[in-house]
């Protein structure tokens, strides 16, 4: 069964617990995370993270668009997330390493991305430690832009590394998903797909009945 992952992005921030509240018929919840140096946007941090845990039983995802997420992997844990997700570009391979190895430590789940430009190639020395990949189709930093095709390719391409891998990882898909994308990305390997919410209401049944 493919996991629902709405992107909180686009909720309506003033009455955020309300936004949560309506969609807990999804999978996990998925925070962009910005710093307006990784990304050329600012989202929020850490204290919504803190607050949002305390209103739903949801798995929190976040993804990290940071530069050295080394430094808050570990904060971000502790803040309620379940998931934390992180580029491969932000950081030389030590410090990603390190970073994946510290989420693994607070017993977490660990995950790293690649913007569309980045091949799948460059998570491989980082494979044993992946519990999910996370295929951008959009460049990182905002919502509301188009799916690019050539994200089929790299969702097969870490389907692929998983299988090789002979691990559970999640082979997860951000930006521009709707119906039509979703059974794209599923037929190419996807396992969990984030929508933006941009309604704060994801069509998570629709998508849930329509796959
Ligand atoms: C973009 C974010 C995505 C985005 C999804 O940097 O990582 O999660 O918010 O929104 P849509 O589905 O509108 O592309
Ligand atoms: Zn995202």
């Amino acid at each position: 069964m493919v996991k629902i992952a709405p992107s909180i992005l686009a909720a309506d921030f003033a009455k955020l617990g309300e936004e949560i509240r309506s969609i807990e018929s999804a999978d996990l919840l998925h925070f962009d995370v910005m710093d307006g140096v990784f990304v050329p946007n600012i989202s929020f941090g850490l204290p919504v993270i803190k607050c949002v845990r305390r209103v739903t039983e949801l798995p929190l995802d976040v993804h990290l668009m940071i530069t050295s997420p080394i430094h808050f992997v570990e904060r971000f844990c502790d803040a309620g997330a379940d998931i934390v997700t992180f580029h491969v570009e932000a950081d030389s391979p030590e410090n990603i390493r390190t970073a994946l190895m510290a989420v693994k430590g607070r017993g977490k789940r660990a995950g790293l991305s690649v913007k569309p430009a980045t091949p799948v190639s460059a998570l491989e020395p980082f494979g044993e430690l992946l519990d999910n990949i996370l295929i951008m189709s959009v460049e990182p930093g905002f919502g509301g832009q188009h799916f690019m095709d050539g994200s089929l390719q790299k969702i097969a391409e870490a389907a692929a590394l998983v299988r090789a891998l002979g691990t559970s990882c999640d082979i997860e898909v951000d930006g521009g998903i709707n119906r039509d994308t979703a059974r794209l990305c599923i037929e190419a390997g996807a396992t969990v797909l984030w929508p933006g919410a941009t309604s704060s209401r994801p069509p998570t049944g629709t998508l849930r009945s329509t796959y």
